[in-house]
């Protein structure tokens, strides 16, 4: 049976205008779950970051908003604004690992105080949408979720997504499989395993090991290889790869073009893409330094474009040398 594949959030890339142009470009996602917004000003939401969440600049891919909050007030406020956009579920983020947010005990700063996760969940329990979950192991110990499965498990959650690292691993390093399938062992709730599917033989040891596992997301690995969601569906792929790669570039830097202020932001977004998209490059750590050292978009547009017509396409060599 085919997987269901998600979109993971990754704040400052998989924004509305680049799912939309993805999904455009490259099939295999069933889903989405948006970069997280935070409450601000207690409950309000920042007007950009509606504007991400409009129902008609989300028409391509179901998405699901995420927040990011220690209050469940607060929480149940902004979903509040979510469900009357038509929302029926949104995602808590219990998994940020960086330090200005863990260490204001949101994210994973929360994971270490199950008491503290078992309040907020009794209390958002009477908002009118469904809870799905995105969490990690734990802040510093890979055990802490350990305590927190039968806080889970008390809950109505729609689902329960983990990426079996902990905070301060940040995205380095391994990640712990054994935690992982203890947690799916006595979890209640559907769990959709995240973290470090960069091709489709890594997909098939996970869903070989897991076969409860019916849902996947996916980060990083489809940014580098934007195929790879539909190599892991078995749909047919281009006869030519790059010229589609390139297509969904150029597309996706004219929209930037017009949706920024200025080249700056332009820029700054595109090197964001390639710092995963070189990977899949033969000597893609050469492109990758040759892309970030431009300061003109001119000269960048020229480089992205001799990569295009010259570059050897190996998404699953990691951006070795040929
Ligand atoms: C630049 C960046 C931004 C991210 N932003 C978010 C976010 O807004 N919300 C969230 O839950 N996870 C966020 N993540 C974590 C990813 O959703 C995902 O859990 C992580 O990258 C592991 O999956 P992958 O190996 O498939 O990329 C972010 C990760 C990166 C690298």
């Amino acid at each position: 049976m085919s997987p269901e594949l998600i979109l993971a959030p990754l704040r400052g890339i998989t924004e509305a205008a680049f799912r939309d142009l993805f999904v455009r470009f490259f099939p295999g996602f069933d889903r989405a779950v948006a970069p997280f917004i935070s409450t601000f000003q207690g409950n309000r939401i920042r007007p950009a970051k509606l504007k991400e969440l409009l129902p008609e600049n989300n028409t391509r891919l179901p998405v699901i908003p995420q927040i990011l909050a220690k209050d469940p007030d607060h929480f149940i406020a902004t979903a509040g604004t979510l469900a009357d956009l038509g929302y029926t579920v949104v995602n808590w983020n219990l998994g940020c690992p960086y330090p200005m947010v863990a260490n204001k005990m949101r994210g994973s700063g929360l994971l270490p105080f199950p008491e503290k996760i078992e309040a907020f969940l009794e209390k958002v329990q009477s908002m009118p949408l469904a809870l799905s979950v995105k969490t990690r192991l734990g802040r510093r110990d890979g055990r802490e979720i350990l305590d927190l499965m039968p806080i889970f498990n008390k809950f109505p959650l729609a689902e329960l997504i983990i990426h079996p690292r902990t905070g301060i691993q940040m995205y380095e390093g391994e990640v712990d499989l054994d935690i992982f399938a203890r947690c799916l062992e006595v979890s209640r709730h559907p769990v959709v395993y995240n973290g470090d599917i960069n091709t489709y033989a890594e997909y098939q040891r996970l869903a070989g090991r897991f076969p409860g596992v019916k849902s996947f997301m996916i980060g990083r690995g489809a940014l580098a290889n934007p195929f790879l969601p539909a190599e892991i569906k078995q749909m047919p792929l281009p006869d030519n790869p790059l010229q589609r790669v390139a297509a969904f570039h150029a597309a996706l830097m004219a929209c930037y073009g017009e949706m920024l202020s200025g080249p700056s932001p332009v820029l700054g977004r595109m090197k964001e893409l390639w710092f995963y998209l070189a990977r899949s490059f033969a000597g893609g750590e050469k492109l990758l330094k040759k892309i970030q050292k431009t300061k003109k978009i001119e000269r960048y547009a020229e480089i992205a474009g001799e990569i295009f017509r010259h570059g050897v396409w190996q998404p699953d060599k990691g951006g070795e040398s040929s």
